[in-house]
């Protein structure tokens, strides 16, 4: 009998620590650096976030995004055999954050390792727990997107960091007799690398390079909206389903002016797009399921429903999971 892999269980965390975009302006002004909550809403839809203290890190979100999945899957961490974590945010350069995370619910033994696609990380994440519960490498996962996206923000630039959030969000995905995941679709295209990158990295105990994120916003604007109408129709064509038969759309929540223009090429009504960004910014690989936690605890999205998710970010990556809750 076909094994396939069903989400049991999601949990979601933002830090106590909330910013609205006067905040921020104000912050920014004491530098000498303008921006207003109406050039943000109006080009972005971002009205707040939240930006985790100074000592957490992102195995800290992790873990309180981990225990409600984990509680509303009604299983304890000690049957999880696998743990994913996408993060382009990782609490350090190795062991892995999945590694970390594992430790601080008080599991061992299981495989832990991180995936690392920025905003596309946790579709990638679930992509491939999926593709391990199918062949049988794994039973129980907990696949967890989670950044402090705040520590690699240059805040003397104010056309990026406005933009973005710290948070967590987790999902469980067990075997099961019936999908579940109903086909995924992953791309990337490495030449595209430098319109969205943070280019630093560490070497003989320095850190070389610029470690703060760099974006040309226009073009990863263009990139986006091409290529999440692409992978949707790509995703659906595999599982034999129709834009039409979206209960909902849950993408990347990067600006809401991407998820206007993906819904309106897929047909789709905002009311079946689900949009977190006003209140969380972006939070990379979080956010999907973030905005898919909230849906489920708010009612809107429920049992049987048929789900899109969408991802796109530094790579460039892309992608999308179809699954039916
Ligand atoms: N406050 C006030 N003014 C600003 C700000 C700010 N925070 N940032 C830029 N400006 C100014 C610019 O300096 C420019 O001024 P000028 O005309 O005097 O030169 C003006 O606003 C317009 O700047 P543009 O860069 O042309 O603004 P644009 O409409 O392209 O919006 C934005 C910028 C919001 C970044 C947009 O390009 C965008 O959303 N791109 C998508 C990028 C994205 O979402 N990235 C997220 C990461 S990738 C991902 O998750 C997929």
């Amino acid at each position: 009998m076909r094994r396939y892999s069903r989400v049991t269980g999601t949990g979601s965390y933002l830090p106590p620590r909330r910013l609205t975009n006067d905040d921020l302006a104000r912050q920014l002004a004491e530098k000498g650096i303008e921006t207003s909550d109406e050039w943000i809403v109006e080009r972005t839809g971002i009205k707040a976030r939240h930006f985790a203290a100074p000592e957490v890190c992102s195995s800290d979100l992790a873990l309180q995004a981990a225990r409600p999945a984990l509680a509303a899957a009604g299983l304890d961490a000690s049957q999880i055999d696998l743990i994913v974590v996408a993060t382009s945010t990782p609490d350090m350069v190795f062991p892995s954050t999945a590694c970390l995370l594992q430790h601080k619910l008080g599991a061992e033994g299981g495989a832990a390792f991180d995936v690392q696609a920025v905003c596309s990380g946790f579709v990638y994440a679930l992509s491939v727990a999926d593709a391990m519960i199918q062949t049988g490498a794994a039973n129980k996962a907990l696949v967890v997107g989670a950044e402090v996206f705040s520590r690699i923000l240059d805040f003397n630039d104010r056309t990026t960091c406005v933009l973005f959030g710290d948070g967590a969000g987790a999902v469980v995905l067990e075997a099961s007799e019936t999908p579940g995941i109903l086909a995924s679709d992953l791309h990337a295209d490495g030449k595209h690398a430098g319109i969205l990158c943070v280019p630093g990295h560490v070497s003989g105990g320095k850190v070389l390079g610029d470690p703060l994120l760099k974006m040309d916003g226009q073009a990863v604007f263009k990139l986006a909206v091409g290529v999440l109408e692409t992978s949707a129709r790509a995703v659906l064509a595999k599982a034999d389903k129709t834009a039409a038969e979206i209960d909902w759309l849950i993408p990347h929540q990067a600006n809401i002016r991407i998820l206007q223009s993906t819904a309106k090429r897929l047909k789709l009504g905002m009311d079946k797009v689900m949009v977190t960004v006003d209140q969380h910014g972006n939070t990379s690989a979080a956010s999907i399921p973030l905005a898919l936690d909230a849906g489920i605890r708010a009612g809107s999205i429920v049992p049987g429903q048929l789900l899109l998710l969408e991802g796109v970010g530094g790579g460039f990556t892309w992608g999308s999971v179809l699954l039916n809750l």
